[in-house]
């Protein structure tokens, strides 16, 4: 049977990606978030999960005006890095799980989710900067990747209460899929931020506190919020915290957060948890 072990957050700015490519984890500016990632990461490498579900957001890199899918669930057996325009990370492709993501294709349809099923899908930062940070990727990424992928960037964007839903979906699915995996979910984006506009910059830490309290106990008061509400109190990039609500649906009634961390960056309110389930 398939198994969620817990729910990770993590922010997924492409500043977080570049960090790591320059080996700056420890300089002033960026050693208050790569501390934050130590004990996820020595969580990581305690649970070793076998895959790892990733609710982020392509930010017009595999899908442009075009094609923008509300929902995108990648199958492929190995991701692409994807090039933003310039060049790729050095990283090695990150392995997928066809079979599960196929189950959860499946699954999701037979429960009225109808995600865009992509057998080509390169990741960009919003994958990439959370999965740099969190795991090693040398000689090989040790956790196979199916990345879920939600449109927060064009409206019509899903609402939260359709990502906390999607979340409980995806959940249901890992429970009645018939192999032994260990599966962590990890929720990437924000917190609060706007990079565009007026309140260019705008950051609203007293927001964020509340929303990683009311993410951990009551999460379905989160869900039954609008964007408006999301975009009033934490900036109008902000509205992408509904991908964290997507992790926390899948995970238990009752979470232990067993780390939780906060940094107020330039731009970005910085968000990092490690959620465990109870019950
Ligand atoms: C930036 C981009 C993002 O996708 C994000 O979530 C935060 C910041 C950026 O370009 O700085
Ligand atoms: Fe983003």
């Amino acid at each position: 049977m398939g198994r969620i072990i817990g729910g990770l957050g993590s922010p997924h700015a492409p500043a977080v990606g570049a960090a790591v490519d320059r080996h700056d984890e420890d300089s002033a500016y960026w050693k208050p978030l790569f501390d934050g990632y130590k004990p996820m990461r020595a969580w990581l490498e305690r649970e070793r999960p076998d895959v790892c579900i990733l609710f982020s957001n392509d930010h017009f890199t595999s899908f442009f005006l075009d094609v923008i899918p509300t929902f995108a669930l990648g199958v492929a057996g190995t991701h692409e890095i994807a090039d933003e325009g310039w060049g790729r990370r050095a990283l090695p492709p990150v392995p997928g799980d066809t079979e599960l993501g196929w189950h959860l294709a499946r699954s999701l349809v037979e429960e009225g989710f109808d995600p865009a099923v992509c057998h080509r899908m390169p990741l960009d930062h919003g994958c990439l900067a959370p999965l740099s940070a969190l795991f090693p990727w040398e000689p090989a990424w040790p956790v196979r990747v199916i990345p879920i992928l939600v449109n927060v960037l064009h409206f019509p964007i899903p609402t939260p209460a359709r990502c906390f839903e999607l979340g409980r979906a995806v959940g249901r699915a890992v429970a009645s899929y018939e192999d032994d995996v260990k599966v962590v979910v990890l929720g990437t984006g924000g917190l609060s931020h706007q990079l565009t506009g007026e309140r260019f910059g705008f950051i609203n830490p007293h927001w964020d506190a509340e929303f990683l309290d009311r993410l951990e106990r009551d999460p379905e008061s989160l869900a039954a919020l609008g964007h408006r509400d999301y975009i009033e109190r934490g900036g109008s990039e902000s509205v992408e915290v509904i991908l964290w609500l997507a992790m926390r649906g899948t995970l238990a009634k009752r979470v232990r957060c067993v780390h939780r961390n906060y940094y107020h960056a330039t731009l970005t309110g910085y968000g990092q948890v490690v959620f465990e389930n109870v019950g």
